[in-house]
């Protein structure tokens, strides 16, 4: 028997889906809603301290490529299909005030069903530290079953906030350590995939004493020119700022950041994000040894928390499950982390005739190496 339920940070999940951080779960309607559903889990879309104020005009837009894939735009046509999210939305503009009682109501009505806060606060000094601090026990006294904490949101100004703390080990780590010395329950981390190497914040993250780690946030992007007005598509009074780019683009560049991760921390408990809408897309980071995966996206042009997308992925977990019944699989330990392994170095990659290359290097010694020989 197909068995979707899964154990990620200790934490009891129904099934391995859960809505992320985003606009789907911005309020107790949507996320009650969500439930509903099916999501195994929801992400609050992120909770911060200090009030904050959206841009004029649209905060999120959707890019789409024609079929013949001659033209990519965000104006709304018809026989297209969807490339990309766009957005350069802030943290949700509703206080902790606001959120503390809904985050209460949210889990009395669905006890068994993970909720999960995502918080940011700034790491620049101690006071900032200390709201943290606050943020989470806020969170877990209104019940939350794990927090998240937001390293990752590509347009923050302030220089110790968001993905700006995502691109410093040393500030991922005394964030995170100020939030374990309070925490009751599990925390995860969602970092920034805009660094070289994420593996360096990961390490510092978990060093710090993370549970687990969620990658990817979007992608710092631009909308494009509109060969018309010669204006960004996305613009107010002509000026854009960088944005971040989710969705369907992302799905093969988040994939190779968590290829970085799970090989990095094969132990790790590490949820995947970034261009799911079924099945196909969530069993590749199960394959890579995600525990738990996230949408945003593809959930909010579903009716605003994607019913069709989460019946789309337990229908697709099942058939998957029963037609691997054979092999003995009835859950997502069964083939959790199977491929793992099969992410190498390029020298080390199959080629015709294995005498003629030898990864970028000649066979005899060359350049430096030969000074360092001769001495
Ligand atoms: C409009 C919008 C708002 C978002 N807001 C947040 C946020 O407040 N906190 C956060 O951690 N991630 C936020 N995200 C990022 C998503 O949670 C997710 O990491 C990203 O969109 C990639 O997933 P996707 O390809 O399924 O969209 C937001 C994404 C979008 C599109």
């Amino acid at each position: 028997m197909a068995d979707l339920s899964t154990v990620f940070t200790g934490i009891r999940f129904e099934n391995p889906f859960l809505l992320a951080s985003a606009p789907p779960a911005e309020s107790e309607s949507n996320i009650l809603r969500a439930y509903e559903a099916g999501w195994g889990g929801v992400v609050t879309k992120t909770i911060g301290l200090h009030p904050v104020t959206n841009v004029t005009g649209p905060k999120t837009k959707f890019l789409r490529a024609d079929f013949e894939g001659s033209r990519l735009s965000m104006t709304k046509r018809p026989d297209t299909t969807l490339m990309a999210s766009w957005n350069w939305e802030l943290i949700s503009d509703k206080p902790l005030d606001w959120w503390v009682p809904r985050l209460q109501a949210i889990k009395k009505a669905w006890p068994n069903r993970v909720l999960v806060a995502s918080i940011m606060a700034g790491s620049g000094t101690d006071k900032e530290l200390h709201n943290w601090q606050i943020l989470t026990q806020a969170v877990q006294d209104a019940g939350v079953d794990a927090i998240e904490l937001n390293f990752s949101c590509p347009h923050m100004d302030r220089v110790d906030m968001g993905s700006n703390v995502g691109k410093d080990p040393v500030l991922c780590s005394v964030s995170t350590q100020a939030v374990k010395a309070v925490a009751r329950v599990p925390v995860w981390v969602k970092l920034t995939p805009a660094t070289a190497d994420i593996v360096e914040e990961a390490t510092a993250t978990f060093l710090g004493g993370a549970d687990a780690i969620s990658s990817s946030n979007t992608f710092p992007a631009l909308p494009l020119f509109d060969p018309a007005t010669l204006d960004f598509e996305v613009n107010v009074d002509g000026y854009v700022s960088s944005g971040g780019l989710g969705g369907p683009a992302i799905l093969p560049q988040s994939l190779a950041k968590m290829a970085q991760l799970t090989q990095a921390f094969p132990d790790g408990e590490l949820s995947g994000i970034g261009g799911i809408s079924g099945f196909d897309q969530a069993l590749s980071y199960f394959l890579l040894g995600c525990g738990t995966v996230q949408v945003a996206t593809a959930a909010m042009l579903d009716h605003a928390i994607g019913p069709n997308v989460i019946a789309a992925l337990t229908r697709g977990m099942t058939e998957f499950l029963e037609r691997n019944a054979v092999r003995g699989w009835t859950s997502l330990a069964d083939f959790r982390g199977l491929r793992r392994g099969r992410v190498v170095p390029h020298s080390q990659i199959g080629r015709p005739d294995d005498s003629g290359y030898h990864g970028g290097y000649d066979e005899e010694t060359e350049g430096y190496a030969v000074e360092v020989a001769a001495r």
